[in-house]
């Protein structure tokens, strides 16, 4: 059974007439062109890319009418947050209540969603009664578990996490009372039994911290390399991805990814969120669009990542806050249900065109422009990513109604020296404006990044834009003042494209102010 369903047909104008006007609501910007625009959902676009977009979700939230628009219509699959875990289905051994996980499924099925089932068996949220009974009966308990609710649910749940958090940070084993009663052989035997009871549901393994290389990810890596060698049904590896800017985005997550997807699993980012110490301010939230575009990014990379899960789509209802005070702001929308920056960066990074994602910053720039008002396409004219010389073509689009003055805008096309001098010298080669209208100097990072420790920022000495008009290509050319090579395939403004195409991870201001792209 696929987890991407068929696009539904597009509702008036593109974007879900009800959106539309929810967001209008929401945002209390009743026709703004963020919310006017027709446009694709997060999920159209992912589905264009043979992937879904979810989003995680839970009983006591639906009630509230415009979210539950957004989620039935932006999203297409759903995983229940809490309705489907053992202590909601079987809180008495042998009685088991399937109501609220119920209302998951029909919510899916009116909506045209697939369900992500989340969890049979975890330590946590656990029933006393299982932690309780006799190591003898552990094994029969947790199977008549699985039998049942995997059996309830056939047809219903495309993909079950049918063990969670199995593992420790270091790698070892984590104790739980299938863990003790077991051993590691209670992993096989829960797989075993849920394919037994629905062999057409996709059967993952499911832990956060796996999503980059390191010693928890090794050991997944090892446990279902040894489970496909010995025959046992298991269909993909979940990774949870609960991020967090101060701690770094994790290490060689496509890497990671595509070493699960070479031993033939499927593997899928199950519960992403991205959160932040409060109060999230502009700088935070570009970095945390930063993240979610690298996981679309590396998602798309790996032809076996099936699809995105958001641990649910608002900080309204985020598990964030109270979980760790302090932080927050995790999500692809905000309390008011308005969707933020990061919600761009994913469109983008989807393929799509940005749709209102709004900074909370200043809107509007002294020389009349506004964010959203210009764009910057790309394209390499390099013809080796390992030579001495940076070659980006660029060209700048006023895409807003008013004329737009060139010298209170700049461009940053971000790189990374690699080794050697730290000097660097810079050229623009040709472009219509005239080259010596069109400044340009190599600036070190404030904040360095894996592949972004410097930019050639781009300016003008006159002239002007007029609405729908392009500068027209500008070469550019730098290099270090030693000559030495460069590698700029991790480059995070680097692109192949012979073509100019918009780039989101070339960055552009007005008065100062970051009007386009996303910041690395
Ligand atoms: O249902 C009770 C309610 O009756 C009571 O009044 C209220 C008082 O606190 O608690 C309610 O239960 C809460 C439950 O969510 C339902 O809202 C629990 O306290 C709360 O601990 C529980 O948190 C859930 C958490 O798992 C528990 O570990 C979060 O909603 C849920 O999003 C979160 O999800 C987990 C994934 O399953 C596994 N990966 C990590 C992820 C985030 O922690």
């Amino acid at each position: 059974m696929s987890l991407v369903k068929r696009c539904r047909p597009r509702r008036t104008g593109g974007l879900p007439a009800l959106l539309v006007g929810t967001l209008a609501l929401a945002t209390g910007l009743a026709g703004g062109p963020a919310s006017a625009a027709p446009q694709d959902t997060l999920h159209d676009l992912a589905a264009a890319q043979g992937r879904y977009f979810g989003s995680a979700t839970d009983n006591p939230e639906l009630p509230d009418a415009a979210y539950a628009e957004i989620l039935g219509s932006e999203f297409g699959q759903i995983t229940p947050g809490n309705s489907m875990k053992w202590d909601t289905i079987e809180p008495v051994q042998g009685r088991f209540d399937f109501t609220k996980g119920d209302v998951i499924t029909d919510f899916a099925q009116q909506h045209g969603q697939t369900v992500r089932g989340h969890t049979l068996v975890w330590h946590s949220q656990l029933p006393g009664w299982v932690g309780s009974l006799p190591s003898a009966q552990v094994e029969t308990a947790m199977t008549d578990h699985i039998t049942a609710e995997a059996t309830h649910y056939r047809g219903e749940v495309a993909a079950w996490d049918v063990v969670n958090e199995p593992f420790n940070e270091d790698g070892t084993f984590r104790t739980s009372p299938f863990y003790t009663a077991m051993g590691s052989d209670y992993i096989a035997t829960a797989l075993r039994a849920a394919h037994a009871a629905d062999p057409d549901a996709k059967l993952y393994i499911n832990d956060y911290n796996i999503e980059g290389m390191g010693a928890k990810s090794d050991a997944m890596y090892d446990l279902v390399s040894e489970l496909l060698d010995e025959g046992v049904p298991l269909d993909g590896v979940g990774m949870q991805a609960h991020l967090a800017i101060q701690y770094g985005f994790p290490y060689q997550m496509q890497a990671n990814m595509q070493r699960f997807a070479d031993l033939g699993l499927d593997v899928a980012v199950t519960e992403l969120d991205v959160r932040m110490q409060l109060p999230a301010d502009a700088a935070k939230l570009a970095t945390q669009s930063s993240y979610y575009g690298q996981v679309v990014d590396a998602c798309l990379a790996v032809g076996r990542c099936v699809g995105i899960t958001i641990w649910d789509y608002t900080d309204k209802y985020s598990w964030v806050p109270s979980t760790f005070p302090g932080e927050g702001a995790a999500n692809l929308y905000d309390d008011d249900l308005a969707p933020k920056p990061a919600y761009d960066a994913v469109r983008t990074a989807l393929g799509g065109e940005p749709g209102g994602g709004d900074d909370g910053g200043d809107d509007g720039g002294d020389d009349g422009s506004t964010p959203g008002t210009l764009k910057v396409q790309y394209r390499s004219s390099d013809a080796s990513a390992g030579d001495n010389q940076i070659k980006p073509g660029l060209q700048l689009v006023n895409t807003g109604t008013g004329a737009v003055s060139l010298p209170s805008v700049t461009v940053r096309y971000w790189f990374s020296g690699d080794n050697g001098a730290t000097t660097y010298g810079s050229w623009c080669d040709w472009s219509p404006l005239d080259c010596s209208t069109v400044t340009h100097r190599v600036v070190a990072a404030s904040t360095p990044k894996a592949g972004a420790d410097h930019y050639l920022e781009v300016g003008f000495t006159s002239g002007s834009l007029a609405p729908g008009a392009s500068t027209g290509e500008i070469q550019l050319r730098l290099s270090k003042t030693d000559w030495s090579n460069f590698d700029e395939s991790d480059d995070y403004s680097y692109g192949t494209g012979t073509s100019y195409a918009d780039a989101s991870k070339i960055t552009v201001y007005a008065g100062g102010d970051l009007v386009w792209g996303i910041e690395p």
